[in-house]
């Protein structure tokens, strides 16, 4: 009752499918190394045995669909250019496993930095345990990333976590009950601060990773994205910056005195942002971050008190 139900093949079949594969990955400009993530996937088979080779060897391997199937997932990777992610749904996140779909954006390397930023500029604020204390925002939280980040960097802090979109607050929340956070992660449906005016002036924080593409860009983007990521959570309006200056403007009617700002951006943004933030005139010690890249990524700052 209930069985999930599983197909058996050769450990040798499945390699020589692995082995043709990784050679049309090759030929197609993708990392070979997918297949393994997809097979992992869809097989009880650890990383081990497909380093050393000794799948090859098993008599039978369970796999959660017929070979003919999988061989038609790994098509739509080769043809349609679909992210592996999609396929298998889920990825790898900081400490997280989540569930992704084309509802929400594939949380990237990158962003993972994000969460240490908001530590790092906590512990350098002028009350570090009052801001640790939170409550925090997570503006546009996708597959809820950000969210379970600040929920484990901050464990004395509530999270709000808002979306307009409600197929990715559904994502987001399947995420949030899988590792029991429900009681630290409210998930809100709506434009930005706007579901949460209850925490108008009490905000410790607001991470987002908002999006910053202009518009005419996303078609120039790499198929995986262009044609498969949200493009709510791409399009950035004409400069990439629609999103992020309506942070600015709203944020300190939010922020208590002394409440970080923390967004994300692309290349070429944050020298742009920073200077709008210092304009505004209610935000103080502005600072520009880089990723793994070296790339000014992120831009941090108070609400002045
Ligand atoms: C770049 S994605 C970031 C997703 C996730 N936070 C991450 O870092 O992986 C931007 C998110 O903002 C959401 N979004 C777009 N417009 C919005 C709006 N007006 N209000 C709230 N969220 C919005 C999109 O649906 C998308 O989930």
């Amino acid at each position: 009752m209930g069985e999930t139900q599983t197909y058996q093949v050769t450990g040798a079949a499945l390699w020589q499918w692995r082995s043709q594969a990784m050679a049309a990955a090759i030929a197609a400009g993708i990392p070979p190394g997918e297949v393994d993530w997809l097979l992992q996937a869809v097989t009880p088979i650890d990383a081990l045995a497909l380093r050393l080779g000794t799948l090859a060897q098993q008599t039978a391997v369970e796999l959660a669909l017929p070979l003919a199937q999988l061989e038609a997932l790994w098509q739509q990777r080769l043809r349609a250019r679909v992210p592996v992610q999609y396929l298998v749904g889920k990825t790898h996140w900081r400490d997280w496993q989540l569930v992704v779909s084309p509802a929400v954006l594939i949380p990237r390397p990158e962003t993972e930095l994000i969460v240490d930023l908001a530590i790092a500029t906590v512990q350098a604020a002028s009350h570090p345990t009052d801001l640790a204390q939170g409550p925090w925002a997570d503006l546009g939280t996708g597959s809820g990333a950000i969210a379970l980040g600040l929920a484990a960097a901050f464990p004395q802090a509530q999270i709000y976590a808002v979306d307009v979109s409600a197929a990715a607050l559904a994502i987001a929340a399947c995420n949030i009950a899988h590792y029991q956070l429900q009681s630290r992660i409210q998930t809100y449906q709506g434009t930005w601060f706007e579901p949460l005016t209850f925490l108008r002036g009490q905000l410790a924080g607001m991470v987002a990773n908002p999006p910053y593409i202009p518009t005419d860009w996303i078609s120039t983007l790499q198929p995986e994205v262009a044609q498969h990521e949200p493009h709510l959570a791409l399009d950035g309006g004409i400069d990439g910056l629609a999103a992020v200056r309506h942070l600015i403007q709203a944020a300190p009617a939010y922020l208590r005195a002394g409440g970080v700002w923390l967004v994300e951006l692309m290349v070429g943004q944050a020298a742009i942002v920073a200077n709008a933030l210092q304009q505004h005139g209610q935000y103080d010690q502005i600072r520009i971050h880089t990723d793994w890249a070296g790339i000014d990524r992120f831009v941090s700052a108070y609400r002045v008190g």
